[in-house]
């Protein structure tokens, strides 16, 4: 269903875990429709507790979780229902993985959808594609590393065609040319119209790549907005745990300096080289200080 509502928004959400330890404190927080979207906080923000309560996995102690702005139910059919349409990829590997090989584990979810078996074998092997380990399908998954882990963990929730795809921290352990086609695969589902939310402690890569940014400090958000306005906010992303990425910092001191125009601010390092490199050689800096 498509409506003009966020996809998916937390409202007014308290959370106390059975321990009595604080997840959510009045956490507000709403995701646009086919956005790339980033959770930043330090540890123990609550980043994961969101996610948790994005799916259905935990129910607001208080406030309520909505689905194209309706509130969402906890029965056993709407909870299928939510998570038939949000997927949830786990900070811990471990946790998620099951089955004994590969293929099983990532046909896992598909194969609960009801869908037919050639229809799940195509979209299991679409999805070890996307993540790299097409030849994997018959391998244990006890014996794959850490990094091979999260990537099948991807390629189960993949299989399942999610319209949000949430992600917990899904580039920590992964090598840098795995990261980079991890992001490549998130723009070209949410060119698709798939809603993406990922969780990450990268400050740099979360501004380079994110639409919305959203700032969260003890269990609340204390601050949504398209990632150019936050970037410049450095009392924001402290309270939450976080500097000013490199690119905005760096390109602040230049356009100072009169080097670069004030805007528009690239959103990475490369973009910010990018700008440099088309400046004529010999710029009044180089003059000035040679
Ligand atoms: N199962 C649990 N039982 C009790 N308290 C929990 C549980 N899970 C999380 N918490 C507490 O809830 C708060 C938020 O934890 P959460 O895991 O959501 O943080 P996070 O932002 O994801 O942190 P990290 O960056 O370390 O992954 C923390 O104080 C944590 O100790
Ligand atoms: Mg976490």
């Amino acid at each position: 269903m498509v409506t003009d509502h966020p996809v998916l928004e937390l409202a007014g959400v308290d959370h106390v875990y059975p321990d009595g330890g604080t997840g959510l404190r009045g956490c507000t927080l709403a995701l646009g429709r086919g956005r790339r979207h980033v959770l930043l906080g330090a540890n123990g923000a609550g980043k994961s507790t969101v996610l948790r309560h994005l799916n259905g996995l935990l129910r607001p102690c208080a406030g309520e979780l909505r689905c194209d702005g309706q509130p969402v139910g906890y029965s056993r059919a709407a909870l299928a229902g939510l998570r038939r349409r949000v997927g949830l990829v786990f900070q811990d590997p471990e946790r998620q993985l099951f089955a004994a090989h590969v293929g099983e584990d990532v046909s896992f979810g598909a194969l609960n959808l009801g869908l037919d078996a050639a229809t799940v074998a195509a979209r299991v092997d679409a999805a070890l594609d996307a993540v790299g380990l097409r030849d994997y399908a018959g391998r244990a998954v006890h014996h794959l590393s850490f990094g091979q882990k999260k990537r099948v963990c991807i390629a189960g929730v993949l299989a399942m065609e999610p319209e949000v795809l949430l992600l917990d921290e899904p580039m920590a352990g992964l090598d840098a040319p795995m990261q980079a086609s991890l992001a490549a695969l998130l723009d070209r589902l949410v060119a698709r119209g798939v809603t993406v939310l990922l969780t990450t402690h990268d400050v740099d890569f979360a501004f380079a790549w994110a639409d919305d940014i959203h700032l969260l400090a003890a269990g609340r958000c204390i601050a949504s907005a398209p990632a150019g306005q936050l970037a410049a906010r450095a009392d924001l992303l402290q309270a939450a745990g976080h500097r000013v990425p490199l690119a905005f910092a760096l390109h602040a001191q230049l356009a100072a300096r009169g080097v670069l125009p004030p805007a528009p601010a690239p959103r990475s390092l490369p973009a910010l080289l990018e700008a440099l490199r088309a400046l004529p050689a010999t710029s009044t800096i180089l003059e000035n200080t040679a």
